[in-house]
């Protein structure tokens, strides 16, 4: 696997899992971001539909209706970055694995839920934070999904469909998508050390990789399409964080609510091709894209991957197309190696300045592969089709 020009069909390489692997992460726990203002921050996650759950110092911890005590952790800080992603494995003996391969040491979880954990640096020097022994939370009340009827399946019979006006209900995060201009280096890292699977692989014309959902090995027990999206793009970053919802109405209640409070939409509601997911996406106040979904794709281990590449098909079964305000990067997605006069083309219109760090140096032949240059290494997000290999 690699990004090397060939000849060969889309679909002819198989994204190979490692042989070895030290650990098999069992659930995707929490975002941590740092945020500039905390006060706005915390309007927005409680009117997408999170939960203040606690506050340690500068941190507001946020969690959802089901049993992981936090989810989303913001710190207050000048800048706005993503400070870490938090994951878990199902017994001590991974994390004691993970700690020997990586030479760091097991450390207490002071966030909600206590526990032990190892800090680990993926190779683009995200904080990946490997949590054991958290204690789960008591799920909080919820309203219970809304029975569809349908022309040969009438399950609501004097009975009407009125969910309240009020944000959706968060269950749990469901997936983040990661940007990286080293995509191989990146996609064996998190299938070697946490035991990720692809569940869908993205291939150029020439065949090489540029992208994969990963879903988290949990054997005969089914797991999300994706844990994690990981993909090429111009540099290390956070694209989008997803959030499941209840059902079909809770996300377009999301959508009406945070309309009405005039936050920046991005794209939705549609239904996704690659997870299936109903979709909707939302921008924090620092451009940030927060994703309600529901009614994922779930797979166990016996499903193989698919393939697709770049089509004629749009990246949705059913709802609009691709909405270029989609690819507008966040505000604390500009790179350092971009010149600040150069900021303000991006989001569709300027080319990076190639060359001017080693990791656009890198993602120029992949971009260029994908004609995306013209629209400024953005990530291949920006696709504007998909055609399933198989
Ligand atoms: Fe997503």
């Amino acid at each position: 696997m690699n990004n090397v020009a060939t000849a060969r069909a889309p679909g002819s390489i198989p994204l190979e899992r490692p042989k070895q692997i030290v650990a098999r992460a069992d659930a995707l726990l929490y975002l941590h971001v740092a945020r500039p203002d905390l006060d706005k921050t915390t309007k927005f996650l409680t009117d997408f539909g999170l939960l203040v759950a606690a506050r340690q110092g500068d941190t507001v911890h946020f969690r959802g209706v089901g049993e992981n005590p936090v989810i989303y952790s913001v710190t207050r800080a000048d800048r706005p970055a993503l400070l870490g992603v938090g994951l878990s494995v199902p017994d001590r003996e991974s994390l004691l694995a993970l700690a020997k391969e990586s030479g760091a040491t097991i450390a207490p979880f002071t966030g909600p839920g206590g526990g032990e954990m190892v800090r680990l640096r993926d190779p683009d020097g995200i904080c990946v934070e490997v949590v054991y022994g958290q204690a789960k939370a008591a799920p909080l009340p919820s309203r219970p999904p809304i029975p569809y009827n349908a022309p040969a399946q009438t399950v609501r019979v004097n009975d009407t469909q009125r969910p309240p006006l009020a944000p959706p209900e968060v269950t749990k995060l469901g997936h983040a998508v990661l940007t990286s201009p080293n995509f191989p280096r990146k996609v064996q890292w998190y299938m070697r050390m946490l035991g990720f699977m692809p569940s869908d692989v993205m291939c150029l014309p020439d065949a090489t990789h540029a992208g994969a959902f990963m879903r988290l090995d949990r054997g005969a027990t089914p797991s999300d399409h994706h844990t994690l999206f990981l993909v090429f793009g111009a540099s290390a970053d956070i694209d989008h964080a997803a959030f499941e919802v209840i059902d079909l109405d809770a996300v377009e209640m999301g959508q009406q609510v945070l309309k009405a409070a005039r936050y920046r939409h991005a794209w939705g509601v549609g239904r996704h091709l690659l997870g299936s997911q109903i979709f909707d996406y939302w921008r924090d106040p620092w451009g940030l894209k927060h994703e309600h979904y529901a009614d994922g794709d779930v797979f166990d281990a016996s499903q193989p991957p698919g393939l697709s590449q770049a089509g004629s098909r749009g990246p949705v079964s059913v709802g609009p197309g691709f909405a270029r305000r989609f690819r507008r990067r966040a505000a604390h997605s500009w790179p350092d190696c971009i010149a600040p006069a150069r900021r303000d083309a991006w989001g569709g219109a300027a080319a990076p300045v190639a060359g001017r760090c080693t990791q656009h140096a890198r993602a120029q032949p992949t971009l260029a592969a994908l004609s995306l240059s013209s629209s400024g290494c953005v990530n291949l997000l920006a696709w504007t089709g998909t055609t399933l290999v198989r």
